[in-house]
């Protein structure tokens, strides 16, 4: 089986694709269906949960696993092979802690705004790729709960679109993000009010 995933997007190893759990998945559009529903009870979920627990390594892993858990396999489990996006597979763990302490500091400082404290997590979280996919979709809602329940400010709006659909908006958010690569944050600041 083969899935065809956006621009931006990674594609998934055959042993990836193995973890599929549900194996009538055979089409892109039934699995972007199933992965969605699971997203969508894991937003309920995450309306549940203290907000001391939020920022610490566990979570970060836990998350994933609530919003894929019933589709994929690996999910909740850092990736095992390296991909065209992200660090070295074997130093995820260690970067997933560079990039908590750094938080922590921002959020105790506040010597940064906060939609830049936002902007620049969510960038090194999609940048590190912890996980064989759906880091784009548990990266903005890690960041969504960084803004309200941590920083306990307005969440993104993300450009008001589904950036997950390849279109202007996720070229853009991309775009965005490559600046953001550059230590540019600016563009990926403006983008993520729009
Ligand atoms: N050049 C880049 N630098 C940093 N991050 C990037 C870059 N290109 C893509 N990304 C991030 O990787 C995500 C795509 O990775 P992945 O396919 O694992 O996530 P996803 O949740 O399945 O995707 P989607 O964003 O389409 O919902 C993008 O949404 C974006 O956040
Ligand atoms: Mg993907």
């Amino acid at each position: 089986m083969e899935f065809k995933f956006p621009e931006g997007g990674t594609p998934l190893d055959p042993d990836e694709i193995e973890g599929l759990l549900i194996p009538t998945i055979s089409t892109r559009y039934e699995l972007d269906t199933f992965e969605f529903e699971n997203n969508r009870r894991a937003s309920e979920w995450v309306d549940t949960i203290r907000t001391s627990d939020i920022l610490v390594e566990p979570f970060i892993r836990k998350l994933h696993k609530k919003m894929f858990g019933d589709v994929w396999r690996w999910a909740g489990k850092y990736r095992t092979s390296n991909k065209s996006i992200g660090v070295f597979w074997e130093m995820i763990p260690e970067e997933i802690g560079v990039l908590l302490g750094n938080v922590h500091f921002w959020v105790k400082e506040r010597s940064i705004p906060d939609d830049e404290i936002g902007a620049r997590f969510h960038h090194r979280l999609v940048s590190i790729h912890p996980f064989s996919n759906g880091n784009g979709r548990h990266g903005r809602l890690m960041t969504d709960l960084l803004m309200e329940k941590i920083l306990k400010t307005d969440k993104f709006s993300w450009g008001d679109a589904n950036l997950s659909q390849e279109g202007d908006m996720r070229a853009r958010y991309i775009e965005a993000l490559i600046e953001a690569d550059n230590l540019n944050f600016v563009p990926l600041i403006e983008f993520v009010r729009k």
